[in-house]
């Protein structure tokens, strides 16, 4: 600027000198004339008095005729004055740009003569421009980590003027961490420079404005202003933060895989790539069972968690930003107990089998419960299902004693399945049930028993020896040789030394055999003891009483007790009254028959009377009555030959001979009994009865022809009284019909009632008529007794008893 200044007054001084040099020199100095002008004059301003520097007068300008020679035609020459006036925009930039001088030279002409002369005007700057920065705005970038003492060039403005008019300072808008430098470029041009006093710290102000003002050095100076926006840029210089050192967390186990357990929190106060936290689990802990998303650190499960493997879980995650820099936390994940685990029953030891004698309260086995989950999850409850004599009771702890609770009967149930439960006292509750199968093992605990109370069996007499008679059984329930039955006779009330020649007893069937033939007679009944006896240890027994009664058969023939010989061999007499009336009891035919009922019913027959029709014969009763007065004619002595027959089938039968006298005195009768051998006593009375007989028949046919003689007469009166006659018609009141001696049916009931001892025999006959009441006889045959008691029902029987030798 120095030097524009020092043309800028040379050219002063030679537009000073220049008329007066033109004076000096005329025409010589014509061609040096020059001007010193500022830009931008009015169109018609005056550069100078150009004809008076050229020394021409005014009178001489019309003939000369001045005027501008050039291609731009900037000037003008006034023909009136000669003045060399301004003729268009003169800017000095426009025409000369930034160069430090500006002259616009051209050609004056002058004709009459023709003259050349040179003009030169300079063109001086004024301060017609503002410096101008290229934007209004700029913004500049500092990191935060940038130490004070740096600079920054700014962007400069510029200013089209030149010199001192031109772009001179720049200016900043105080401010406490920024100062400015003013620089100038080799060309001269100025340009600011931005200085940082202090540390910037983009977390506390991440920006400050600036204003820059440009000055040029014209007068009055003109400015322009830039805005500058000074942004702090980020350096790494803050770590990541976690929002917490550590994270808690509690989680169920069984979570399923992908759960998202929590999300970690970091903040870095750095902005851009030094923000961008990344996380992950620290190398050295090797996690495997839990993933963390990088970008988000939301964590999350990646296979299933198991509180019995492990409880709790402790991890150290990272966060690193772009910049590298690394925070830690520690993630702390419980798990928490789910009630995933079924508790267990496991028995320890089992019986093969318990004894049904096993006393209560007897230890069987010990069984152990087992639950993986911990706290009410891992509580356990055993209980025992149902009805069973068995219970549990707590031992230690998660330990149980199975014991017997009741009575045990192997007979009744066999076996028992037990079912035991286990519980936990988790949400929900889980359990499990095991079962066993306790067999109950036999003891001999049941007696035989018979099926029968008592048995009793009819044997007829006679029988075969060795044939079966009954069979006793009796059931054991109890196992193999506890229950193997095995029978015996143990006690009779038969002779101890006879009794195996009566009967015997399979031990295996309990087939009873008669051993003999028995023989009703002698033994109508006896009664045994038979045992039945398991095989156990101790055995057990049982007794029954088996009675066998021997049934009769017809096989004794009625034997005659009275009449009898005497003991030399003489018959017995019965004296009989002379003046002895119709049915006058004479004697009594008494006979016994060994058999009893049907078989020892008597009946009494007359074979041969010496005066047939003289005596009657009871049927039932064999009382011998004189049925009509003795007469004349009849002897003294009479014989009845009589039969008795008893009811068996086929009946057995036997005879007695009654000898009767008739006497009113033993003495009387004496003579008789002398008189009369024995031994023609027979021939006697075969001819007694041959004369008799064929005096009947006499007596008989006379009778028959009375009789037909009758009938014909009656006939040839009444004829219908023949009808009558004939048999069947009229039988009911035809007086010669005897209905009592063709009857079968029995008018009478009877009894035999026989009590043996071992040595005397009683026989007790009894008859009774019941012909109106019809009952039976109650015969109570009890062995203790000597007699045996009958009832009978009618008062009118007659019994007779007597002693048998
Ligand atoms: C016990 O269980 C077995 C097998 O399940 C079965 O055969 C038997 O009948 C059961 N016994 C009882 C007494 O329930
Ligand atoms: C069975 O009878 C025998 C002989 O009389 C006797 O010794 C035994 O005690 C009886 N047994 C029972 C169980 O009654």
């Amino acid at each position: 600027m120095g030097s524009g200044t020092r043309e800028w007054g040379r050219a002063e001084r030679r537009r000073a000198f220049f008329p007066f040099l033109l004076s000096l020199f005329g025409l010589v100095l014509s061609e040096q004339i020059r001007y010193r002008i500022p830009e931008e004059m009015p169109k018609g301003s005056v550069v100078g008095n150009l004809a008076k520097d050229l020394g021409l007068s005014v009178h001489e300008l019309p003939t000369r005729k001045l005027r501008v020679s050039s291609e731009k035609p900037h000037f003008a020459v006034s023909a009136e004055s000669g003045e060399l006036l301004v003729s268009s925009r003169l800017d000095r930039e426009e025409i000369c740009g930034k160069k430090p001088a500006c002259a616009l030279e051209f050609e004056a002409v002058a004709e009459n003569p023709l003259n050349f002369y040179h003009v030169n005007v300079d063109i001086e700057d004024i301060n017609d421009h503002t410096p101008k920065f290229t934007q209004n705005a700029f913004e500049l970038q500092i990191s935060e980590s940038t130490k004070p003492g740096a600079r920054f060039i700014l962007g400069s403005a510029h200013d089209a003027d030149i010199g001192t008019n031109s772009l001179q300072n720049y200016h900043l808008s105080p401010n406490d961490y920024f100062s400015l430098v003013n620089k100038e470029k080799l060309d001269g041009s100025k340009y600011p420079e931005l200085v940082l006093k202090k540390p910037l710290d983009r977390e506390e102000q991440k920006s400050y404005y600036l204003t820059l003002t440009a000055l040029d050095g014209g007068n009055p100076p003109l400015s322009s202003t830039a805005q500058i926006e000074v942004l702090v840029t980020d350096a790494n210089d803050n770590p990541p933060v976690f929002s917490q050192d550590i994270y808690r967390v509690s989680l169920k186990e069984n979570v399923s895989p992908g759960t998202t357990v929590l999300r970690v929190m970091a903040t870095d106060q750095d902005e851009g790539i030094n923000a961008e936290i990344t996380f992950a689990f620290s190398e050295a802990d090797q996690i495997t069972q839990f993933g963390v998303d990088s970008r988000t650190g939301v964590i999350t499960v990646l296979s299933t968690l198991d509180f019995e493997e492990v409880k709790d879980h402790s991890m150290v995650l990272e966060a690193r930003d772009g910049g590298g820099m690394i925070a830690q936390c520690t993630v702390e994940i419980e798990v928490l107990d789910e009630n995933d685990n079924i508790p267990e029953v496991i028995f320890q030891s089992l019986p093969d089998l318990i004894m049904e004698d096993t006393e209560l309260g007897t230890y069987i086995a010990l069984l152990k419960v087992r639950d993986k989950d911990s706290g009410d999850n891992g509580e356990v409850t055993c209980k025992l299902e149902g009805d069973v004599p068995f219970k549990i009771l707590p031992s230690s702890r998660n330990t149980y004693k199975l014991v017997t609770d009741g009575i045990l009967d192997r007979e009744h149930t066999p076996e028992y399945n037990i079912t035991i439960t286990a519980t936990d006292r988790g949400k929900p509750q889980l359990f499990s049930s095991i079962g066993v199968t306790f067999r109950i093992g036999d003891v001999n605990d049941n007696t035989p028993v018979f099926n029968q109370a008592s048995y009793a069996v009819h044997v007829s007499e006679n029988n075969p020896p060795g044939s079966s008679i009954t069979q006793v059984s009796a059931s054991d329930p109890d196992l193999g040789s506890n229950g193997l039955v095995s029978y015996a006779i143990v006690a009779s009330d038969l002779e101890p030394r006879t009794l195996s020649s009566y009967v015997s007893v399979n031990t295996q069937s309990g087939v009873v055999f008669a051993q003999r033939a028995f023989d009703h007679e002698k033994l109508r009944a006896f009664e045994l003891t038979l045992q039945a006896r398991d095989q156990g240890s101790p055995s057990l027994s049982a007794n029954v009483s088996l009675r066998v009664l021997v049934g009769d058969r017809n096989d004794n023939a009625p034997r005659v007790l009275y009449p009898t010989l005497g003991p030399d061999g003489s018959a017995l007499f019965d004296t009989v009254p002379r003046a002895a009336q119709p049915g006058y009891l004479v004697t009594k035919v008494v006979a016994v028959d060994a058999d009893s009922g049907h078989n020892a019913w008597l009946s009494y027959h007359v074979l041969q009377a010496t005066e047939p029709g003289l005596f009657s014969l009871g049927f039932r009763t064999g009382e011998v009555r004189t049925s009509r007065a003795l007469g004349d004619k009849d002897a003294a002595r009479q014989r009845l030959l009589v039969a008795v027959r008893d009811g068996g089938q086929p009946p057995l039968s036997a005879t007695a001979t009654l000898h009767m006298i008739f006497a009113d005195s033993i003495q009387e009768a004496l003579p008789e009994l002398s008189d009369h051998p024995t031994l023609s006593d027979q021939q006697t009375e075969l001819q007694f009865y041959l004369v008799v007989a064929l005096a009947l028949i006499s007596v008989l046919f006379l009778l028959v022809v009375i009789l037909a003689t009758a009938l014909r007469l009656r006939r040839s009166s009444s004829p219908t009284t023949w009808d009558c006659f004939q048999p069947g018609l009229c039988s009911k009141s035809g007086p010669g019909v005897l209905p009592n001696q063709k009857e079968e049916t029995l008018p009478y009931s009877y009894n035999l009632c026989v009590a043996q001892t071992g040595t005397t025999e009683f026989n007790f006959l009894k008859c009774s008529e019941q012909l109106n009441s019809g009952q039976d006889i109650l015969c109570n045959d009890s062995p203790g007794a000597l007699f045996p008691l009958c009832n009978p029902s009618e008062s009118t029987s007659h019994p007779v008893s007597f002693l048998k030798t």
